[in-house]
């Protein structure tokens, strides 16, 4: 695998004879020359986390988001055997931009001209350049369109400061997961009436494997549980779960953040791929709150290392 650690820790690599790291970023040539010539399928997660650090350096976004895209799929295309790409999209890209109700985003969505942060471009770019590839040399790029994942594994600071407070909270469940255990009120936005559509970490791994071993080939999947749930609930529902009484603390709406309400339909994987996710959220979040409670040092040890940049923007 290859991983600069830009927003991930050596220590979630597991130590197997399997797994080897190279050390440096995807776009370095010297990186790429170090790639086995004879891979069945590679798997392309890397980025730059994420939404809101993308708005603050979108050239860092573009160098670690879009370059990284272009510069593996040109190394690829010179292999003797091309290989399967299964490419990590977003869901967030193609969802309606609406706060009134939304429908399942499918697959065959139409794809805006005018998205919310840089991120969300990088992300569609990689489609378009997996398209291009694929009509031009033959690679197989595979679209896999997650919703919001969240589970055991995300370490809030993971990784080096990216320009904002984003680079410590990551996303919403590890942010409220932690400070409720902290027992602090949790910052809920625009009054929680968001929706997004949660994915447990495992049904990601196993969406991730079905599409490398049965999408057609330049498919594209939603990886999502097709289920909708408000911020405001997902935040009572960690309350309840980690017996926090502190509440919520209500702020003003993110006002970059046009996509309020959104989830994916399941159909397509469903029928195409046979992916179902199977860890409901209420569950999913109790295995979540568990392994926090067990990595709390080490998570503390992450945010700690940003905290003269978090202090210095206060
Ligand atoms: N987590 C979600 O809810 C979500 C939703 C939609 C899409 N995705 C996509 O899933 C993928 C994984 O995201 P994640 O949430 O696990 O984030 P993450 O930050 O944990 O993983 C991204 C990884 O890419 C690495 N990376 C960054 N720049 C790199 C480079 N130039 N070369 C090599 N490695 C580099 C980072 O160090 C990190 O390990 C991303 O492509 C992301 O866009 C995630």
């Amino acid at each position: 695998m290859v991983d600069n650690l830009l927003s991930s820790e050596r220590e979630n690599i597991p130590e197997h004879d399997a797994v080897q790291l190279v050390e440096g970023s995807i776009t370095d040539d010297d990186v790429l020359a170090k790639l086995p010539s004879d891979l069945d399928t590679v798997f392309h997660l890397a980025t730059f986390h994420g939404n809101q650090n993308s708005m603050a350096d979108p050239i860092a976004d573009h160098d670690n988001n879009t370059f990284t895209t272009l510069k593996l799929l040109e190394h690829l295309r010179t292999l003797p055997a091309l290989p399967r790409v299964v490419y990590s999209s977003a869901g967030c890209t193609v969802a309606q931009k609406t706060f009134d109700a939304a429908e399942a985003t499918t697959e065959d969505d139409p794809v805006s001209l005018h998205l919310d942060s840089p991120y969300q471009v990088s992300k569609i770019i990689g489609e378009l350049y997996g398209n291009w590839y694929h009509s031009r040399f033959g690679i197989d790029f595979v679209k896999a369109r997650f919703q919001n994942v969240y589970g055991p594994g995300e370490v809030l600071g993971a990784g080096q400061w990216r320009g904002t407070p984003a680079t410590v909270w990551r996303n919403v469940t590890p942010t409220f997961v932690y400070r409720a255990i902290k027992g602090e009120a949790l910052p809920v936005e625009n009054g929680g009436i968001a929706t997004r559509d949660f994915i447990y970490v495992d049904d990601i791994v196993d969406g991730l494997l079905r599409c490398a071993a049965l999408g057609e080939p330049n498919g594209v999947y939603n990886l999502a549980a097709g289920v909708e749930t408000s911020i405001l609930e997902l935040a009572e529902t960690i309350n309840e779960l980690t017996g926090n009484t502190a509440g919520v603390e209500l702020q003003p709406a993110r006002d970059w953040d046009h996509s309020g309400k959104r989830y994916g339909s399941t159909e397509k994987a469903e029928r195409e791929i046979g992916f179902r996710t199977t860890v409901a959220l209420r569950d999913g979040l109790e295995r979540t709150v568990a392994w926090t409670k067990a990595n709390l040092d080490r998570i503390e040890g992450c945010i700690d290392r940003h905290r003269a940049s978090l202090d210095g923007l206060a």
